[in-house]
């Protein structure tokens, strides 16, 4: 019900767009001969995004006044003293092009509620501060000078404004009595098109849009106002509370989608997965001390782009306006493997294989494949099933002088690779072909044995926000790693041509024999085992896990955690289904 009212909503505000002339805030694909204002952002596939405000002289992420519910007197005290003097604009354009990033997003204003612009409806902002001067114009020329993109975050939400509702439960020093929901989004509105008209950004990239439904929030009126602003503004999906088919892009916090985003016509739809570089906040955390490795991010952004996404990786500026060393060398080292790596990354689209048989990922751009190999196989090649186009060529993008050996073996293609590996995380191999690629699909199944062999690095990844557990390559084998959230699991779909019956078993490292404990999942069967030890967390065992008896058809396998020591619960690196007696 309410579902068909906001698409009835949304139809009309489409209808009163197209009568205005302006460009629509949702769509699908571009109409043949429209500008398509998507374009840049779709071939961008690497952004960064900066959160930084009030929040990063308390040093405790940007929900520090909720974390610690600092009174509104307190807390000014912090905004009257904002003063960063080591900001400087042309430092982060210039980190920003080492980084290789192709646009920037800013937060304009957070949860806090505190602009980083010089507002003329508010008091509450940098020009105010201690600092007395604009952050987002001289960022903005910066950008402009470096030939990036600079988008804007705003959040909708306020825990300053005396008329947005809710209040936080804790909140003792703003009474709601008197508050107006509607002078505090006719404020919002203000300031909207004072960032649209003052600095003209690429991007208005919404968030804090959870309380109030989108009627409430006004955001198709919203979503109109600045399209005829500017038709060419992009908008994100939390204008309209992130449903499918609203805005211009998906934005998944944290985690990768499996299987990339659908809209509701069940057609891909254009997703930016906005992603920290440590584990805990966007904003500056002096105390933290956990943040992924520069590799595991590159593969990242090649996981998400080889699903047609686009990866916002996040940093957290100091007080002063410094970024951090932590920071710094990640986006440099990515910046590094981009230029060697970038032609396999920036105008591409997603995958044309379902999943490759070893611990890689596949981008396309035209006539020319890339496969992106993230464990340096033990043999030597690489198989690309179902490739049906001819290869012409194909070269490490890290030594193009040098001509690989390709053999085509019956369906499939065989690539022979270096003996090592070009870079430590992601060498790409580039295959010209004939023609744009065509593979047919293969879906997994048993092998000539009779054994179905279910790797993690064929798996569909499943998570929801807050993703820890990731794929690494140790030693020979490819394992999912850092399991600790339950909601992360491995799900794979396989296909039987007969009924069987089939021994379950499950490779693994794991040093927690009989604590930590796991469930295999077979067509919602559960199977329930606890954790034996291997001889080292690097180097997998197999285990028994128990029996399955199998139809003929199409099976879904899941892998979930279900108790978990130290953070940790086991290495997989794959499930095995062994035919076996009835
Ligand atoms: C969340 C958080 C916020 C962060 C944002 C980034 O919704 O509330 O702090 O800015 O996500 O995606």
């Amino acid at each position: 019900m309410i579902r068909t009212r906001v698409l009835a909503a949304l139809v009309l505000g489409l209808l009163a767009l197209s009568a205005a002339g302006a460009a629509a805030p949702a769509r699908g694909p571009a109409q043949a001969g429209a500008p398509d204002r998507l374009q840049w952002f779709r071939e961008a596939k690497f952004g960064l995004f900066i959160h930084w405000g009030v929040y990063a002289m308390i040093g405790r992420e940007e929900w520090a006044r909720q974390l610690l519910q600092i009174p509104l007197a307190e807390y000014q005290r912090y905004a009257d003293e904002f003063d960063p003097a080591g900001f400087d604009p042309d430092e982060w354009a210039a980190l920003a092009r080492e980084a290789g990033v192709r646009y920037v997003i800013i937060t304009s204003k957070h949860h806090d509620g505190f602009a980083l612009f010089d507002s003329a409806f508010t008091d509450y902002d940098v020009g105010h501060a201690k600092y007395g001067r604009d952050i987002l114009g001289p960022l903005a020329a910066s950008m402009r000078k470096a030939g990036l993109p600079l988008g804007f975050y705003y959040s909708i939400m306020d825990w300053h404004h005396p008329d947005y509702l809710p209040r936080r439960d804790w909140e003792k020093d703003r009474p709601a009595a008197g508050a107006d929901f509607g002078r505090y989004l006719d404020y919002a509105q203000n300031q909207l098109r004072e960032l649209v008209t003052k600095y003209d950004p690429a991007v208005l990239w919404f968030d804090g849009e959870w309380e109030h439904s989108n009627e409430e929030q006004r955001a198709f009126a919203i979503g109109r106002m600045l399209l005829e602003m500017k038709p060419s503004l992009l908008i994100n999906d939390r204008l309209w509370r992130r449903e499918p088919g609203y805005g211009d892009f998906g934005t998944p916090e944290n985690f990768v989608p499996a299987t990339g985003l659908r809209g509701p016509d069940g057609q891909p739809r254009l997703w930016e997965a906005c992603v920290t570089m440590n584990w805990n906040g966007w904003g500056y955390n002096r105390a933290e001390t956990e943040f992924h490795s520069a590799g595991q991010l590159i593969r990242q952004l090649v996981e998400i782009v080889s699903k047609g996404g686009n990866l916002l990786l996040n940093v957290g500026p100091g007080p002063d306006g410094r970024i951090q060393e932590e920071f710094t060398a990640r986006l440099r080292r990515i910046g590094e493997w981009l230029r060697t790596n970038g032609e396999a990354i920036y105008g591409t689209t997603a995958s044309v294989f379902e999943r490759l048989p070893f611990f890689g990922r596949a981008t396309v751009k035209g006539e020319t494949l890339y496969i992106h190999v993230m464990g340096w196989p033990n043999d030597g090649t690489i198989v690309l099933p179902g490739l049906k186009t001819g290869v012409r060529r194909a070269c490490l993008l890290a030594d193009r002088s040098k001509a690989l050996k390709v053999r085509r073996d019956g369906a499939n293609v065989v690539v022979s690779l270096p003996a090592r590996a070009a870079d430590p995380d992601v060498t790409v191999v580039a295959l010209e072909l004939d023609g744009p690629p065509v593979v047919e699909p293969r879906p997994l199944g048993a092998g000539a044995d009779g054994r179905i062999e279910l790797p993690v690095y064929a798996a569909d990844l499943q998570s929801v926000m807050g993703q820890r557990a990731y794929l690494d390559h140790f030693y020979r084998t490819t394992m999912l790693t850092n399991w600790q959230n339950v909601n992360d699991y491995p799900e794979w779909k396989f296909e039987t041509s007969k009924p069987g019956t089939y021994e379950v078993l499950a490779s693994y490292a794991s040093m927690w024999g009989g604590q930590a404990s796991y469930e295999v999942e077979i067509d919602g069967r559960k199977l329930a085992a606890k954790t034996e030890s291997s001889p080292s967390v690097y180097f997998p065992a197999t285990f028994r896990v128990g029996r399955a008896i199998l139809p003929a058809g199409e099976h879904t396998l899941r892998v979930r955690i279900t108790a978990v020591v130290n953070n940790h619960a086991m290495n997989l690196e794959k499930v095995v289904l062994v035919p076996s007696a009835p």
